[in-house]
């Protein structure tokens, strides 16, 4: 069955029959945006997101045929957001992409730029990774640009280390801070809405039907940002994509778009 692709708001929403179906559509995305930046000669810059959404996708991308169409040479990596974890923890988004893709392409070393946590406080680690995005990366309207951020959703409608009623949500200054967040227990550091907003392309991947009611209130449900911080996501001058599973899109009204119906189209996938 061919993916849907809809709208919602300023909000493309693409749904692939299932899971595997889901990540090529996601793989095909990374892949045709790297290709197209790279042939502006310009290294593509991406911010990788954490938790468990990203684990096929970054396994796609280090198989075929995804693996060889990423000029990985010319691609700077980036982290939306980690935990104040030493880099081989396994509760390290760092960890996770390194094992599943990192030591499976080649990017080159330099390219890489972690957040540096696991050598300090959490507090020095945003510090540190605010010089890293002013030295590497391109300014748009004064703040840096990724050329894309990948970001998931968490069921308490949180995104990066974005959590719901924390002051991070108002923070219009820094570039990355850190936050104790009691609900996982430990500091995470995080890029700020200014900068994740400020990017070219955002990709929401979500998964499973244990998403599919955070997805609703994300982008159907009445908007509350303070409670649901994903409702924040809205790239200034970008492209907005979230790529969901039929389980985690299952409850999304697809009739319905302020008021307006939906244009359902299946379209093929890019992949
Ligand atoms: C992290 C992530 C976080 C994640 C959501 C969704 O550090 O945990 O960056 O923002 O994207 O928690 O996680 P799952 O995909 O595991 O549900």
């Amino acid at each position: 069955m061919l993916p849907e692709r809809f709208q919602i708001g300023a909000a493309e929403i693409l749904v692939g029959c299932d899971l595997d179906e889901t990540v090529r559509i996601a793989a095909g995305q990374f892949v045709a945006m790297a290709r197209n930046r790279v042939a502006a000669s310009r290294d593509f810059c991406v911010a990788l997101s954490g938790g468990s959404a990203p684990r096929p996708l970054f396994q796609a991308l280090a198989s075929e045929p995804f693996a060889s169409l990423v000029p990985w040479k010319h691609v700077q990596l980036f982290w939306g957001d980690e935990r104040n974890v030493a880099p081989g923890d396994p509760q390290s988004n760092y960890s996770m992409a390194d094992q599943l893709l990192l030591r499976r392409v080649a990017v080159p070393a330099e390219n890489v730029h972690r957040v540096p946590t696991g050598n300090g406080t959490a507090i020095e680690a945003a510090n540190q990774y605010e010089q890293v995005l002013r030295e590497k990366l391109a300014t748009q309207r004064g703040w840096p640009r990724f050329d894309l951020i990948l970001l998931g959703v968490g069921s308490n409608g949180h995104t990066a280390s974005l959590f719901p009623h924390r002051p991070t949500l108002h923070e219009s200054r820094r570039l990355v801070v850190a936050d104790h967040i009691e609900e996982v227990g430990g500091w995470r550091v995080t890029l700020t809405l200014p900068v994740l907003n400020n990017a070219a392309q955002i990709i929401m991947l979500a998964t499973g039907e244990e998403k599919a009611a955070v997805v609703q209130r994300v982008l159907q449900g009445p908007r509350n940002p303070e409670e649901t911080p994903a409702q924040l996501i809205a790239p200034e001058q970008g492209k907005l994509t979230w790529i969901l599973d039929m389980a985690a899109a299952r409850e999304l009204r697809r009739h319905e778009n302020d008021g307006k119906p939906n244009d359902v189209k299946r379209t093929r996938a890019s992949w």
